[in-house]
């Protein structure tokens, strides 16, 4: 059990195609789901893929806590999650644009468009099958994560750069519309949901 480092955007393995686990119950990869769990509950993120801790592994972990979890979908929470090579297949055409943030981008967030609705195939563990149907928030991270194995950090996904920005900042710029909001007595805005 560790905590390992986490590559930033630039390191080359974020860049590349991970390759398939071979035997998904083999007990190194049960030792790199230990390292990562540690990892991402250090980091206080929802979700980290395996080139993300410099292993270039189809292994994603996520979780969905109850209160990111869309209000108007059925995706209720989802508990920590381990999925060894995933595979995503979008459920229609809808796309949702909301906000990210990505532990390999410190500090930085931006507006991505998903697929609203998924299948996710994949392998525990312990060598057992999974298929999931999701959608909204739980959706957007698989989405997310799985991307990081193609070497596909979010930004590449975005429509407009014009909403990639430091997340203070974007902080700031909101409070100040609130607080513009109030003066003038107004119910202020609200602020957007925050993804992975
Ligand atoms: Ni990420």
């Amino acid at each position: 059990m560790a905590i390992l480092e986490i590559a930033r955007m630039g390191h080359p393995v974020l860049r590349r195609r991970a390759e398939e686990v071979a035997d998904p119950s083999a007990p190194e990869i049960a030792r790199l789901v230990d390292d990562m769990i540690d990892t991402l509950e250090d980091s206080g993120g929802v979700g980290l893929a395996a080139p993300q801790v410099a292993v270039p592994l189809r292994v994603v972990i996520f979780k969905v806590p109850a209160e990111r979890a869309s209000a108007e979908d059925d995706d209720a929470g989802v508990p920590l999650t381990v999925l060894i090579n995933p595979v995503i297949e979008p459920l229609d055409d809808e796309m949702v644009e909301q906000f990210e943030a990505c532990l390999s981008l410190p500090d930085l967030m931006g507006r991505v468009p998903r697929h609203q609705r998924i299948r996710y195939r994949g392998v525990r563990l312990d060598g057992t099958a999974i298929m999931v149907e999701a959608s909204g928030f739980h959706a957007r991270v698989v989405q997310h994560e799985c991307d990081h194995l193609d070497g596909i950090l979010y930004p590449m996904r975005m429509s407009d750069l014009r909403t990639f920005g430091f997340v203070e900042e974007f902080r700031k710029a909101i409070a100040a519309q609130a607080d513009e909001a109030s003066a003038r007595q107004q119910p202020p805005c609200s602020e957007e949901d925050q993804a992975p």
